[in-house]
Parts: structure tokens; C-alpha cells; sequence
């Protein structure tokens, strides 16, 4: 994990030496406070009955100052445990919280301690909390990214404002050399070696983590973004009611797909004309109800089902774009393609490069087999699982699977 840290313990000399001072005197007070009140036992104070005792935290600090915060944490814990001794047992089961609609093993919690959620927003550790963040970023945006691509995640990132929490995940090890650029101190960086988009997906973008945000972008790194402003998106995705989204293809850049191609004549569009026989059905993939996995964008909702979606040994996220339609309703309205703000798809191979050679097979055709079979067997999955739901109700419908279902 790259997310920066700095040591909290590299003091300047005169810091070290108050440091000393402060240690030593509460050593002496310590001392003088264990001799007059010999028989003072923590036990024996007057505890309010809330869940931490009001101890005046400057004492425990004094004591253990010097001492890791680990100590006062276990000093506290200590305290704790020493104040529930003391609570009479017949008022035991009586003050005993078990609260059944808390999250799945919080059910001891009293609800309103209950943090379910969190964000990226970096804070400071000195201060006011809530004085901490000068702005609550709205929207997130991912890059899976390597170092050669810098130039281009360079520009990318410039094109999204400061209403945007930037989050690299990087598959090639680098983290810190990133810092060349002013933007990076304030980004997200993960680190974990040769992983996909959907793996850290998956792994760093729970819908409980990311919840603040309204919108998701999550993109690749080989995006040309000359023609893209992200503030200027958002506003066209909400126009258009997009829970699914992603900006049109410049038609040049080895298109594989009619929907995901830019048109010139309109804002966003919805649905497209493939080939003869590539569409059984006019509302469903590939000529509607469809978005590529490159730079797709989601709104908070949509992103919490297609979390639950993504399998976690199927990291290429083959599929996906055809199952995606699984989590809105309807489809063929809330998933659609920005024209107005559009990119470049360069090609870049990257990340499917970095397989390795079998067989005689270069190191990029392994990837793009597993690539394959991945689609499979999340078809298969998907069907299993639709089955095995309507079988569970009861139901028959006609689950003939269609061409590109
Ligand atoms: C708590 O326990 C005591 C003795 O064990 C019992 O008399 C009392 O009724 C209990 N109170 C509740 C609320 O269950
Ligand atoms: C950021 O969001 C605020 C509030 O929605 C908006 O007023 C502002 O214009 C946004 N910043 C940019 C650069 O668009
Ligand atoms: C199921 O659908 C297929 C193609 O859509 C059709 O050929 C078949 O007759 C249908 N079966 C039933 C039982 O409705």
C-alpha cells in the first residue's frame, strides 16, 4: 500500500530536548502523586457510566509518556476493563446493547457510534477534525496506471477539478517518483504489483468507502483527454439521467464498438446500429444498455451494485460490460455515451503486456486467453446464478441465453 505516511517521530533537536523536560517532570509527578495517594485506585473513582471513563487523558499521557501509544491505548483499555468490574452484576444484563438492524457484527455498538461509511478525504494530524477539510470532494476519479504513462495521466488528471479526489492504483511499483507532480500529494496512491482495474476495484472501492461520491470515474491509462473536461461531463450525465457511463470514442482509435463511437450531432447518445445480426434486441448490448470497461464513469447507486458484481478471480472484468445493464433500470435509458466531452483511446498495451511467456507464447497472448476465458466463465456464472434464483421462486421463464448475453 502506497499511501503516504510520514514518520510522526522525526523531532527537531529542541523539540527533543522539551520532550525530555515534559517526560521527566511527569516521571517526578507521577512519583509524587504514587506516594500521596497510595491507596488510589482507578477502581475506586467515581466513573460516569459512559462507555469511556472521563479520565483526564494528561495524566495517562504523563505517565507513559515515552511510552508507545500503544501502552495508552492498552492503559485505556485497562481502565475500561477495571470500571466494569466494578459495575454491580445485577446491573449487568440490564446495560447490555444488542441492537439487531446494526451492521453484521456491530450489534454491541449503541447505533450512534456507529461510523458504516468512509472516504479518501485526506486530514491533518493536528487541530480541530472539523476544521480539517477545506473542501468534501464530490466525485472520484481512478487511473490504473504505470509510470511510463505519466505524461498522459499527467494531462488526464488535469482535466478534472478540484471537486475530484484523485486515486492512482499502481501495477508497476512505482508510488513516490509520482511526486514530481504538485497533484500527486494531495491523490490516493495503492500499490500492488501487476493488478488490474477490477482487481482494486474490488478490493479499494467498497460502495461503504466510497459513498461520499456522486460520481465514479474509473479509467485506464491510455485515455487522450484533449477534447474532455470532467466538470462539464458530470453536468451532461446528470442532464441526461446517466447512471452508466462513458465518453464517446474518437472514431480513428481502433474502435470495436458502434455504441461507444463519437457522434457529432448530439449531446449524448443512448443506442446504436451494429452490424447485420450482432443485436437481437435494439434495447440491449451491444446496441444499447452498453458502455466499454476503459473509462467508464457510475453514479454512487450504480457503483453499489456492480461492486457486488465483480468476482474477485475475474480481473480482466471481461463481461462486465455486457452485465452491467443488470444494475439499472431501465437500461437502455441510464447507461449511454457522452459525445459533447469525448477522448482518444491510444492502445497502449501496458498491463497486457506484463503476462509471461508459455508455450511459446508471447506474453501478451496469454493474457488476452485469460482475457477470454474469464468472459466465459462469467457468463456461465451469471447464468448459473439467474437460474438458480428463478428455479428458488418458483419461476420458469424461457432462459434461452441470447447471442451476446
Ligand atoms: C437482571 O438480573 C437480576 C439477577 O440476576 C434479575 O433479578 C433482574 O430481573 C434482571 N433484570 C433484567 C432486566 O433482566
Ligand atoms: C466545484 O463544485 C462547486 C460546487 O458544486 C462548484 O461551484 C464549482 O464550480 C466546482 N469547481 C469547478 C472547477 O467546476
Ligand atoms: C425460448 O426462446 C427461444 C428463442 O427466443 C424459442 O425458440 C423457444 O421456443 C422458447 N422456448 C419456450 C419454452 O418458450
Amino acid at each position: 500500500m502506497g499511501i503516504p505516511l510520514r514518520s510522526g517521530n522525526v523531532r527537531k533537536p529542541n523539540e527533543k530536548m522539551r520532550l525530555i523536560v515534559t517526560t521527566f517532570a511527569g516521571v517526578i509527578f507521577g512519583f509524587f502523586l504514587g506516594v500521596s495517594f497510595p491507596t488510589l485506585s482507578l477502581t475506586k473513582m467515581n466513573l460516569p457510566s459512559s462507555l469511556f471513563p472521563s479520565i483526564d487523558l494528561t495524566y495517562i499521557e504523563d505517565k507513559y509518556s515515552g511510552l508507545s501509544t500503544q501502552a495508552i491505548f492498552n492503559a485505556l483499555n485497562s481502565l475500561k476493563a477495571n470500571k466494569d468490574v466494578s459495575v454491580p452484576p445485577d446491573k449487568h444484563n440490564e446495560t447490555k446493547i444488542w441492537v439487531p438492524t446494526n451492521p453484521r457484527g456491530a450489534e454491541r455498538l449503541p447505533p450512534g457510534i456507529i461510523a458504516s461509511e468512509s472516504d479518501f478525504y485526506l486530514r491533518r494530524l493536528w487541530g480541530q477534525p472539523s476544521e480539517d477539510l477545506t473542501i468534501k470532494q464530490k466525485y472520484l476519479v481512478t487511473f490504473t496506471v504505470g509510470y511510463n504513462q505519466k505524461a498522459t495521466i499527467d494531462a488526464a488528471v488535469k482535466k478534472f477539478s478540484e471537486n475530484f479526489t484523485i486515486m492512482l492504483f499502481h501495477y508497476d511499483g512505482q508510488t513516490t517518483e509520482w511526486d514530481e507532480f504538485e497533484w500527486s500529494k494531495r491523490a490516493i496512491h495503492v500499490s500492488a504489483r501487476k493488478q488490474t482495474k477490477w482487481w482494486y476495484a474490488k478490493r479499494f472501492l467498497h460502495p461503504d468507502i466510497v459513498a461520499p461520491y456522486e460520481y465514479i470515474f474509473m479509467w485506464d491509462e491510455d485515455l487522450g483527454v484533449e477534447h474532455f473536461d470532467a466538470e462539464e461531463y458530470i453536468k451532461l450525465v446528470k442532464k441526461h439521467g446517466l447512471e452508466i457511463s462513458q465518453p464517446g470514442l474518437e472514431p480513428n482509435s481502433g474502435l470495436t464498438w458502434a455504441m461507444t463511437r463519437k457522434r457529432d450531432d448530439t449531446e449524448v447518445h443512448k443506442e446504436a446500429e451494429e452490424r447485420p445480426g450482432w443485436c437481437t434486441d435494439p434495447h440491449l448490448p451491444p446496441c444499447a444498455a452498453f458502455v466499454e470497461i476503459m473509462a467508464t464513469v457510475f453514479s454512487r447507486d450504480a457503483w453499489r451494485c456492480v461492486w457486488y458484481m465483480i468476482q474477485n478471480d475475474l480481473i480482466h472484468g471481461w463481461g462486465l460490460d455486457f452485465a452491467l445493464r443488470k444494475c439499472v433500470d431501465p437500461p437502455h435509458e441510464k447507461i449511454g455515451v457522452v459525445d459533447a466531452q469525448w477522448i482518444v483511446h491510444q492502445g497502449v498495451p501496458s498491463l497486457g503486456n506484463q503476462g509471461q511467456a508459455e508455450n511459446g507464447k508471447a506474453p501478451w497472448e496469454g493474457v488476452r486467453e485469460r482475457c477470454r476465458r474469464e468472459w466465459n466463465m462469467f457468463q456461465d456464472r451469471m447464468t448459473n446464478a439467474e437460474k438458480a434464483y428463478y428455479e428458488a421462486m418458483g419461476l420458469h421463464p424461457n432462459l434461452t441465453m441470447k447471442h451476446w448475453d
